[in-house]
């Protein structure tokens, strides 16, 4: 998944990932375009409830570590 990439390339992003995919924090939150949102299948309700714990929530908001 996308989370495994950044860790793979040791993309230095600040406390991303931090709950290594658990859903149990939001900091692999990433907005997507529209297109990217729309083809991907439905978040999970758990996923949605750490959307909402996310900082600049938008209508095309994924956690990155749920995105396979
Ligand atoms: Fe914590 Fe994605 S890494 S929810």
């Amino acid at each position: 998944n996308m989370l495994d990439v950044i860790i793979d390339n040791k993309i230095d992003i600040d406390g991303f990932g931090a709950c290594e995919a658990t859903l149990s924090c939001s900091t692999c939150h990433v907005i997507l375009s529209k297109e990217s949102y729309e083809s991907l299948p439905e978040p999970v309700d758990e996923e949605n409830d750490m959307l909402d714990l996310a900082f600049g929530l938008t209508p095309t908001s994924r956690l990155a570590c749920q995105i396979i």
